[in-house]
């Protein structure tokens, strides 16, 4: 006979590892909702890199000796009015997306030969956070 005590006892050790089991998942899920704060951190710094390394040529929405940037993630090259644009980028054709950018600012020649923008930033992690940045303003 099994008295009540030893039933309650017995439906703990049962539970005990499944209660592991539950607090590996729930860390597991934390992990699983880590990319976008990390994404966010990279927004973050992407408005700090941009203000430091784009601000003195462009601003958001006005032009300045660069055109204005905002939305310039899926607009096309060399597409605001106000701006003048070198030959060769009011003549580009394609669309601003996230390739491009990057090769734009590993090198504006790989992209559009004979531009006007002579800046680069080196950096890998420093594109994908202005891009991410420059992302963020352009979706809706
Ligand atoms: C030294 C000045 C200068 C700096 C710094 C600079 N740019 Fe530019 N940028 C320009 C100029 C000038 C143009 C226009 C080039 C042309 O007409 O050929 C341009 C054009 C662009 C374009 C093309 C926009 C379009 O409408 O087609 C993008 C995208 C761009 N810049 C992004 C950036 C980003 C991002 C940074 C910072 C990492 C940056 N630029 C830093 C001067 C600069």
């Amino acid at each position: 006979m099994i008295d009540k005590r030893e039933r309650v006892v017995r439906t703990f050790n049962a539970l005990h590892p499944a209660s592991m089991a539950l607090a590996v998942l729930a860390l597991v899920l934390s992990w699983a909702v880590l990319p976008p704060e990390a994404e966010a951190q990279g927004v973050e710094d992407g408005q700090a890199l941009f203000q430091r390394r784009c601000s003195g040529c462009h601003a958001l929405d006005a032009d300045h000796e660069g055109p204005r940037l905002r939305g310039v993630v899926g607009r096309a090259a060399g597409s605001v009015k106000t701006f003048q644009y070198s030959d060769a980028l009011k003549n580009a054709k394609h669309t601003w997306d996230e390739a491009n950018l990057d090769k734009w600012l590993t090198d504006t020649e790989s992209v559009v030969p004979d531009n006007d923008m002579s800046f680069r930033v080196p950096k890998q992690e420093e594109r994908v956070a202005i891009i991410s940045y420059l992302k963020s303003l352009s979706t809706p």
